[in-house]
């Protein structure tokens, strides 16, 4: 899709789920509005009413969806998410730091059109406190991977990774900020090409 000039309303719908403070949210969106960006973000949608990712989509024009998980059945939360999605006209699905497992269902529906981003270099390290993990294994390297959902949690197919040096004296929260700005590069690119190639 090489045209520079295509208007934002050409670009591919994406609805992004976050359930905190959004930064990677943030990257999204702003690759989104350069010009040779496949995708536009039409909904930012989130388990989590405080989420400050709401505020920073509100603020750029974005619609935004917000309905806590407490006390609904995970199949009626995923339905209710999804309902706010197809409403939005969204075509992907993009999980940014979004701290709820879909169900199978939902993850079925949308094969191939669901992404995340993990703090890790998959296939090592699925799950939570992936940088503890990383730094008492002695890794040379952290880093952060996009890939496709699968009913397997952080387990579908890459999409890309980039690869973080763990520094002498990093402690988790360091080397997860460093690692967010790999993040920031690497979520924008993946979605870019995946839309672009359907
Ligand atoms: C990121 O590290 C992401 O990889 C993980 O959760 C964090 C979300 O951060 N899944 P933010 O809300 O995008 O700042």
């Amino acid at each position: 899709m090489p045209d520079a000039r295509r208007d934002q309303a050409d670009k591919v719908p994406v609805a992004v789920f976050i359930s905190g403070s959004g930064t990677n949210l943030a990257a999204l969106i702003y690759a989104s509005r350069l010009p040779d960006c496949a995708y536009r973000i039409v909904l930012v949608a989130s388990n989590n009413p405080a989420a400050g990712g709401l505020h920073l989509a509100s603020a750029e024009g974005i619609a935004t969806f917000a309905l806590p998980h407490r006390g609904l059945a995970r199949a009626e939360h995923d339905s209710a998410m999804e309902a706010a999605v197809l409403a939005s006209g969204a075509r992907f699905i993009a999980l940014a730091g979004y701290m709820r497992i879909l169900g199978a269902d939902l993850v079925r529906r949308w094969a191939g059109r669901l992404v995340n981003i993990h703090p890790s270099l998959l296939p090592r390290y699925p799950g939570l406190d992936t940088h503890a993990r990383a730094i008492a294994a002695g890794d040379s390297h952290g880093g952060c991977s996009v890939h496709l959902v699968t009913a397997e949690l952080d387990a579908g197919p890459l999409l890309g990774q980039i690869a973080v040096a763990i520094t002498p004296g990093d402690t988790p929260a360091t080397l997860a900020a460093r690692v967010l700005f790999a993040e920031h590069q690497l979520y924008a690119r993946c979605l870019n090409a995946l839309v672009a190639d359907q």
